[in-house]
């Protein structure tokens, strides 16, 4: 069985698309077979690994589709979802992906049977072929949020080491809350994550201070710096790895990919 991890944090601009992507991308460099699903209307991380073009049917069709079990068959769910770029030469790496047109879906499930458990229901279909499944949230506490937590055996919470970036942080751990109570009991966080972490400025340490005191004992000991090539990339439809393995940011969210893969086993 697959692990299922979130990116979640409703706040916007706060690192989700870039961890989503290049935490996936490293575990299957890591030869870990691994999903990307992209649950954001924004489509940024569709983009990011070079799928600009405009597909038949994303993640909105497999959503719709999976009202009905016996519609949502593996073969069909097979096809939505898409091998990466082959010039990336990342085999363990699939991805589904999104379209501004998956915006409309909340107001077109209001009244649906199983509206909150869409996402995993995808999942379950699918997740016997992959080690890893990794989703990139988009920045609210929508619907497709909270088919997001309910589909997810845990959380990683990315936190932006900038002033105001634990603003909405506590309601993020409600919802998360409601949703194991009610849709998920056995959701995890699986920990905050700081990004765009500045060495030279002290207001990144005690954002880190200040997130480890709202996330006790459970902030990676990876953290991702600021850096300008994790910037970069997306314009060039490139995952870090790809784009410049010697940075900074190749090297960060390399260790993450590890420290993820220890947490599973230890
Ligand atoms: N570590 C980093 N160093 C430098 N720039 C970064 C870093 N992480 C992300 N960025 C840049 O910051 C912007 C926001 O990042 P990203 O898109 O990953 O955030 P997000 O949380 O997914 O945003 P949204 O809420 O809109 O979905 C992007 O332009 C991205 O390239
Ligand atoms: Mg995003």
């Amino acid at each position: 069985m697959a692990k299922t991890i979130a990116i979640c944090n409703q706040k916007g601009g706060v690192g989700k698309t870039t961890t989503a992507v290049n935490l996936a991308v490293c575990l299957a460099a890591l030869e870990k077979k691994t999903l990307l699903i992209d649950i954001d209307p924004q489509a940024n991380t569709s983009q990011s690994t070079g799928i600009n073009e405009t597909l038949d049917e994303d993640i909105y069709e497999a959503l719709i589709l999976t009202e009905n079990l016996e519609q949502a068959t593996v073969e069909r769910l097979s096809r939505i979802i898409k091998p990466v770029n082959p010039e990336f030469k990342l085999d363990y790496l699939s991805i589904l992906p999104s379209s501004p047109g998956l915006a409309k879906l909340e107001m077109e499930l209001v009244n649906a049977a199983n509206r909150e458990r869409r996402l995993q229901r995808i999942i379950k279909a699918v997740e016997a072929n992959y080690d890893y499944i990794i989703i990139d949230a988009p920045p609210s506490l929508n619907l497709l949020t909270i088919n997001t937590l309910t589909a997810a055996n845990s959380v990683v919470v990315p936190v932006q080491c900038e002033y105001f970036s634990l603003q909405g942080v506590a309601e993020l751990l409600n919802t998360i809350k409601l949703v194991q109570s009610n849709l998920n009991p056995s959701l995890k966080i699986e920990g905050a994550l700081l990004t765009m972490y500045d060495t030279r400025n002290s207001l990144s340490k005690q954002v880190a201070e200040e997130v480890r005191g709202n996330f006790p004992g459970k902030v990676f000991n990876s953290i991702i710096p600021r850096n300008v090539k994790l910037a970069e990339a997306p314009s060039h439809g490139k995952p870090i790895l790809l784009y410049d393995i010697q940075s900074a940011g190749s090297q960060a969210y390399m260790n993450l990919a590890e420290e993820v893969l220890e947490t599973a086993n230890g």
